[in-house]
């Protein structure tokens, strides 16, 4: 019976091979950190989440093993059955007062928690009106809802109808979305509070002006933020002093906040009485083990206490910013720890790319190339993504690496 399937699926994989789009995994032979085994030798990492170093930090590993000496391995029960535990409370709380918000609800992952937020608060009646960048997770919650939808062309926030004309597709700007969905029940704005290919950061504040004068609600998923962005690490509502003002943020647990698993809606308290009432992934998927519990309480209560690896981490991103540019590379300005370094403006800039990975992992490098459909054609780029757990040493030696590698490909 599987045979006509099998044929083509076989057909499909060799054609994404044969575009060279053929996603291959690398592995990694010891724990998460800026150094890691790949193939029996030691490299640094320079393409992890792992923005603040948590990922194998001994303080939230102890803390792993107490929650499960303490509390078990799971609890095979979905939240309202038998699947609530005191530290799943305690980090509800810990999550709702470090993001300034009023209630949290945690879910298994933030893909999770974006698959769960718009379906049981829109339906035909309302708007969704979503930047055209936003994540998976936020796109795909969205074909969830029975909502309207407006797409608003990549953070721009004007009254512009036009045409783009590399695509030949019409654009729009957000204010021009919100006055077409004047007539709806309810509006919300979804929006990335960072955009993981580029590293930019949602324009907050006028997204929140124009939710007041167009009466709709705000809706962020911090995913690359919570933990580091703003003076405290709250996130990219305190980066741009609009803490009060976002009434919905969805986050994970699986980058700064630890890099295990596991996320969360925090908002206002009727709408997570709401979630626990409605959210399907909620109701029907199994609760965040007690070790990531445990853990992620950690990690809260540590960057509650200190700025440390946010101001540290701020600073190696500054440090390798500078440095890329002086040294002559392409790379998107910002103030994000994501740094893209272009290859569009070189001849053959996929391979140009790809080859460019493959010598940085020779001199001890490991960081990736992302080429279409991942990123537009054209915009090919290695994604460096900078952590608190790099030493100036290990900056400086991937600096050297990137000025060897670009000088030998002609690049700088
Ligand atoms: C912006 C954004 N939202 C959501 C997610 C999904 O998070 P999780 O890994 O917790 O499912 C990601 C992860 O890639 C992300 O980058």
């Amino acid at each position: 019976m599987y045979a006509k399937l099998k044929e083509h699926l076989s057909k499909e994989l060799n054609s994404i091979k044969e575009q060279k789009l053929y996603k291959y995994e690398r592995v990694i032979e010891s724990s998460q950190g800026a150094e890691i085994i790949v193939k029996g030798k030691k490299v640094l990492n320079f393409c992890a989440n792992n923005y603040l170093g948590l990922s194998s930090h001994p303080e939230l590993i102890e803390a792993a093993h107490n929650a499960i000496n303490k509390r078990g391995y799971g609890l095979s029960s979905v939240r309202f059955i038998c699947g609530t535990q005191d530290i799943h409370k305690e980090l509800e709380q810990k999550v709702s007062k470090f993001l300034a918000m009023d209630d949290t609800i945690l879910f298994s992952s933030c893909f999770d928690a974006n698959a769960a937020v718009f379906e049981p608060l829109l339906d035909s009646q309302d708007a969704i009106i979503t930047d055209a960048l936003n994540h998976a997770s936020i796109i795909d919650g969205i074909r969830l809802c029975k909502a309207q939808r407006w797409i608003y062309r990549h953070a721009d926030m004007s009254d512009e109808l036009g045409m783009d004309e590399a695509t030949g597709k019409e654009y729009k700007g957000l204010e021009r979305c919100l006055k077409e969905a004047q007539n709806c029940r309810f509006r919300m704005i979804a929006t990335d509070g960072v955009f993981s290919m580029d590293g930019d950061i949602a324009k907050l504040k006028e997204i929140v002006a124009l939710a007041e004068k167009y009466d709709a609600i705000v809706m962020v998923d911090d995913s690359h933020a919570s933990g580091f962005m703003g003076k405290m690490g709250r996130g990219t509502h305190e980066f741009h002093g609009v803490m009060d003002k976002i009434d919905i943020i969805t986050t994970t647990f699986g980058k700064a906040l630890g890099g295990a698993s596991g996320g969360c809606i925090s908002a206002h308290q009727e709408i997570v009485d709401w979630m626990r009432n409605k959210a399907r992934p909620y109701l029907f998927s199994n609760t965040i083990a007690p070790s990531v519990a445990g853990a992620t309480i950690k990690v809260i209560d540590l960057l509650s206490s200190t700025t440390e690896l946010r101001d540290r981490l701020e600073a190696n991103t500054i440090r390798f910013r500078k440095e890329m540019t002086a040294a002559g590379f392409d790379i998107i300005s910002g103030e994000h720890p994501i740094v893209p370094i272009m290859f569009g403006k070189y001849p053959d800039c996929s391979k140009l790319a790809v080859d460019f990975a493959n010598m940085m992992l020779e001199e001890g490098i490991y960081v990736i190339a992302f080429s279409f459909p991942v990123v537009a054609r054209g915009k090919d780029r290695i994604r460096v993504q900078i952590s608190a757990a790099h030493s100036d040493e290990h900056i400086s030696t991937a600096i050297a690496a990137f000025t060897k590698v670009g000088k030998a490909l002609g690049m700088i």
